[in-house]
C-alpha cells in the first residue's frame, strides 16, 4: 500500500529517499515519485513502476537537495500512470505533496477549486489537497495546511514543503500511520518504520490530528488547534538488517525457515512451568475485567482471519466463553450488542489495517473490552486497545503472511490458557498444552529440513490452474489459508473448503486436472478424511495429503504425501501450515512469480 519517506538535514536527500522507498516496496505498490528542494533547483521525477525505474530516471536529472519527499502509489482513484503517481505539485509549482489515505469529498472540493481557476492534471483524490493548500498559502504552510484540512473528510498522511522555504518539511495525519525518526541534525519521516531503521533507530509515532515540522536542527509536534504536543521519543528493538534476505532468494522463505524462532521468541517468558499457565504482561491492566467476559470475538482480515479462526476452536476447547470470528470489514457494520461482558481480539500483523482498526473503534464506542494482538510496535491497534500482546516475530516483509500467522496461532493459545485456567481448564491439560508449545520450535524445524521434498512435489504440480484444499476441525482454518498462500503468489486458482462441505458443491470440479491437499492428520477426524480422500479417487482426481510421520498406511490412498510430526490434536494445525507455505512458496518460483511482491496485492491495506 502507499508508502511516504521524507527526509531534511545536512545530506543529500536524494539517496536517503530513494533507499526508504526500496525498504518500503515490500508494502506493494504500482508507480513510485520524490521530490527534492534545497539544492540549485527542486526537481519532480515520477514512474510508473519498480523504484528501480524511479532510480534510473532520477540520475539523468543528477539530482542535489537536503530537503525531499518520496511516495511509493497503489492506486485506488485513478489507474496507475505518471501524472496519478505523487508528489503532486499545485498551479504554480511551488507545494509539493504526498498522501496515503482517501479524501472522500474530494469531488466537492476539486469542483470548487476549478471554478476559482485551479487547473488540475490527475485524476487522484489527493490533488486536490495541494491544490486547496495553494488557495490558502500566504505566507505560511502550516496554517494553510491546517486551513485546508479543516475542509477535507476522510484520512490522510501527508508530508509537503514548499521550495521558497526549503528549510522545513510539514507532516500531519488522521488515520494513515506517520513515523518521525529523530537524527542527529536530521530528520525523517516516514509511514513505516522499515524506511526509517538504517538511519536511527529514535522515533515518534504522530497522533491522529497532529502536525508536525521537520527543519534540520530541529522538529515540533502540534495538535490541530496549535497546542504543542511533547512526546517522548522509542527506540526501535528491530535491528536495520532484520529486514535483509540474510541469503535467502525471498523473503517469504528467509521468514518461513524464522517460524522456529518466531514461535520461540512468541513463547520467551510467557510459560509459568509447572502452573500450565501463561503470563502475558500486556494483558495484566486487564485481567480482573477478563475474569468477568463471557462471549469473545475475533476480528481481523487476511491471514490473520484465518488465525482467529483456529482460534475459535481453541478458546472452544480451552475455555468457558461463547467464541465468536468475523471480518473486520463486516463486524464493523454490523448490527451487534456489545456490552462490558464482551471483549474483542483485534489480529494484525500490521497494526494499520484500516478495516480491523474501524472495527477496534466500533467496539470501544459500544463498551466491549478491546484486545489487540499485534506484530508491529506501537502501531495504531496497538495504540488505541485496551490492552494487548506483541508478537516480537520480527519484521515481515513478504506481502504474504507466514511466520506472524503461526506466532498468531501460538499466541492464541497463550491467551486462552490463561483465561482458561480461571475455568474449567485443569492443571494436567493445561501442563500438557504448555509442554506440547514448548516442542513446537524443533518440530517446525523438522519440517523445514523437509522442504526439498515439498520443493519436488510442488514443482511436480506447478502446471495445474485450479487446486482444492480440504481440512476438518481444527484443520479447516489451515486449509482455508493453504489455499489464500497459493492464489496470493502463484495467481493459482486455490478453494480451501472444510471437507465435510465437499459433497455440497467442490466435488462437481473434481477431474484429473483439479488436484486437492488433504490434511489428513491422525486425529479424531482422520477416517472422515479418509473417505474424502477416496471420494476424490474414486472421480480421478489427484491427492496431495499432508499427514502423520509414521502413517505409510495412506501412501495407497493418495499420489503423494508430506509428512509431519505428530502434536497434540489443537497444535497440530501450526506444524501443517509450514509444508503448505513450503508449496505455495516453490510453485510461485515454478511459475517465476514475484513471490515477495504479488501483484495487486499490498502488504499492510490502509483504506477500506
Ligand atoms: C493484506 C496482506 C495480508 C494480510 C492482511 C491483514 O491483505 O496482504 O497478508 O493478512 O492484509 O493484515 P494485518 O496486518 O492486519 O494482519
Amino acid at each position: 500500500m502507499c508508502g511516504i519517506v521524507c527526509y531534511i538535514g545536512k545530506r543529500d536527500a536524494t539517496p536517503i529517499l530513494l533507499e526508504g522507498l526500496r525498504r518500503l516496496e515490500y508494502r506493494g505498490y504500482d508507480s513510485a515519485g520524490i521530490a527534492v528542494t534545497g539544492g540549485e533547483q527542486p526537481y519532480l521525477v515520477k514512474t510508473v513502476g519498480k523504484v528501480s525505474e524511479l532510480e534510473r530516471r532520477v540520475a539523468e536529472v543528477k539530482p542535489a537537495g537536503t530537503c525531499g519527499i518520496a511516495h511509493t502509489r497503489w492506486a485506488t482513484h485513478g489507474r496507475p500512470s505518471e501524472a496519478n503517481a505523487h508528489p503532486h505539485t499545485g498551479c504554480h509549482g511551488k507545494i509539493y505533496l504526498v498522501h496515503n489515505g482517501i479524501i472522500e469529498n474530494y469531488q466537492e472540493i476539486k469542483d470548487d477549486l476549478i471554478q476559482k481557476g485551479h487547473r488540475f492534471h490527475s485524476e487522484t483524490d489527493t490533488e486536490v489537497l495541494v491544490h486547496l493548500i495553494e488557495e490558502n498559502f500566504r505566507d505560511d504552510l502550516e496554517s494553510a495546511l491546517k486551513k485546508a484540512l479543516s475542509r477535507v473528510q476522510g484520512t490522510f498522511g501527508i508530508a509537503l514543503f514548499h521550495t521558497d522555504d526549503p528549510t522545513k518539511i510539514v507532516l500531519a495525519r488522521r488515520g494513515s500511520p506517520l513515523i518521525l525518526g529523530i537524527g542527529r541534525n536530521e530528520y525523517l519521516a516516514a509511514s513505516d518504520v522499515n524506511a526509517l531503521i538504517r538511519y536511527t533507530n529514535k522515533v515518534i509515532t504522530l497522533n491522529d490530528n497532529e502536525l508536525a515540522v521537520l527543519s534540520a536542527g530541529d522538529y515540533s509536534i502540534s495538535d490541530f488547534q496549535d497546542r504543542k504536543v511533547e512526546r517522548q521519543t522509542e527506540t526501535i528493538e528491530w535491528p536495520a538488517q532484520s529486514a535483509d534476505k540474510k541469503g535467502f532468494e525471498h523473503f517469504m522463505l528467509k521468514e518461513i525457515f524464522e517460524q522456529p524462532e518466531a514461535v520461540q521468541n512468541a513463547l520467551r517468558g510467557r510459560i509459568v512451568d509447572g502452573e500450565g499457565v501463561s503470563r502475558l504482561g500486556g494483558l495484566d491492566s486487564v485481567t480482573e475485567r477478563l475474569k468477568s467476559i463471557k462471549k469473545l470475538i475475533f476480528v481481523s482480515c487476511g491471514t490473520s482471519f484465518h488465525a482467529c479462526l483456529l482460534g475459535r476452536y481453541t478458546f472452544e476447547k480451552l475455555t468457558d466463553l461463547s467464541v465468536e470470528v468475523d471480518l473486520a470489514s463486516e463486524f464493523r457494520y454490523r448490527n451487534l450488542m456489545l456490552d462490558e461482558k464482551t471483549a474483542i481480539i483485534a489480529l494484525s500483523q500490521s497494526g494499520e489495517t484500516a478495516d480491523t482498526l474501524a472495527a477496534v473503534r466500533e467496539a470501544k464506542r459500544k463498551g466491549a473490552l478491546c484486545l489487540g494482538l499485534v506484530n508491529v510496535v506501537g502501531s495504531t491497534i496497538a495504540k488505541e486497545t485496551d490492552a494487548g500482546v506483541y508478537n516480537h516475530a520480527g519484521p515481515e516483509i513478504g506481502v504474504a503472511s507466514t511466520k506472524v500467522f503461526l506466532s498468531q496461532c501460538v499466541i492464541l493459545n497463550l491467551i486462552a490458557l490463561l483465561i482458561g485456567r480461571y475455568q474449567r481448564l485443569s492443571l494436567t491439560e493445561g501442563l500438557l498444552i504448555t509442554r506440547a508449545l514448548k516442542e513446537l520450535p524443533a518440530l517446525i524445524d523438522k519440517i523445514l529440513k523437509n522442504a526439498p521434498r515439498v520443493e519436488e512435489i510442488a514443482r511436480e504440480y506447478a502446471r495445474y490452474e485450479n487446486f482444492l484444499f480440504l481440512g476438518r476441525l481444527y484443520n479447516y482454518p489451515i486449509a482455508l489459508e493453504g489455499a489464500l498462500k497459493l492464489k496470493e503468489i502463484s495467481y493459482v486458482h486455490a478453494e480451501g473448503y472444510a471437507a465435510g462441505e465437499m459433497k455440497h458443491g467442490p466435488i462437481s470440479l473434481i477431474d484429473p486436472d483439479f488436484p486437492t491437499i488433504a490434511l489428513a492428520p491422525r486425529d479424531s477426524t482422520y477416517d472422515k478424511m479418509i473417505n474424502n480422500i477416496q471420494e476424490i479417487k474414486a472421480r480421478d482426481g489427484k491427492v496431495i495429503a499432508v499427514a502423520t510421520q509414521g502413517d505409510e498406511g495412506i501412501a495407497h490412498h493418495v499420489d503423494r504425501v508430506i509428512y509431519v510430526p505428530q502434536t497434540i490434536d489443537i497444535l497440530q494445525p501450526l506444524l501443517n501450515t509450514v509444508p503448505l507455505q513450503l508449496f505455495a512458496y516453490y510453485v510461485a518460483r515454478a511459475r517465476s512469480c514475484a513471490i515477495d511482491k504479488p501483484r495487486n496485492l499490498a502488504k499492510s491495506v490502509t483504506v477500506e
